[in-house]
């Protein structure tokens, strides 16, 4: 990735991040976005949240595995499940940064409401937003799960073992 020794070599390797999110599964998406993280600070824990209302295709450990699995190549990468705020994970994690996604502008503004939501919480605490790569723009979790539950191809969209666990799984719950 162009930039990204640079960008490495002036931010400070004590920066502690959390990329928190669902990832029902973890997208290339997703995948774009931790590489890019990864290589401003100097960890960074891709957080699964547990206590979530939405009813999930995947549970919290099967996620986790899919992730472990993804991240293996990203040294400074770690991967954990949080319960409740995400500030108080984060802080608890001693981080200082929560990193978000951005995709297309409809994403801004729930975006914008998490930030200053956490914000208000912990002020000490920084938001920061990175745009995966173009060509994972238009990638959700959602869309994935969608176009896989109808037969569609999602190769490329998806780390391989997603695809994978996604046909499995698919194939299991029509059976
Ligand atoms: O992948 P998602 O579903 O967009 O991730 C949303 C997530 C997990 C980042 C968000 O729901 C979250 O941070 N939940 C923790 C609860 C919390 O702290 N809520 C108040 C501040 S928004």
């Amino acid at each position: 990735m162009a930039g990204g020794n640079l960008i490495k070599s002036v931010l400070p390797s004590s920066l502690v991040a959390i990329y928190p999110g669902s990832f029902d599964p973890i997208t290339n998406g997703h995948l774009d976005l931790i590489a890019r993280g990864s290589r401003m600070v100097g960890r960074l824990i891709v957080s699964v949240l547990r206590n979530q209302a939405k009813q999930p295709l995947f549970s919290v450990e099967e996620r986790l595995e899919m992730l472990v699995e993804a991240v293996k190549p990203y040294g400074n990468v770690e991967v954990a499940a949080f319960d409740g705020l995400l500030v108080d994970y984060a802080a608890s994690r001693g981080a200082v940064m929560i990193v978000r996604g951005i995709r297309a502008v409809s994403d801004y503004e729930l975006e914008w409401q998490m930030a200053l939501m956490n914000r208000r919480l912990m002020p000490e605490i920084e938001t920061v937003f990175l745009m995966a790569g173009e060509e994972y723009s238009f990638i959700s979790s959602h869309l994935v799960k969608e176009v896989a539950e109808l037969g569609g191809n999602v190769s490329g969209l998806v780390p391989p073992l997603v695809e994978q666990r996604l046909k499995k799984r698919i194939a299991a719950r029509n059976a």
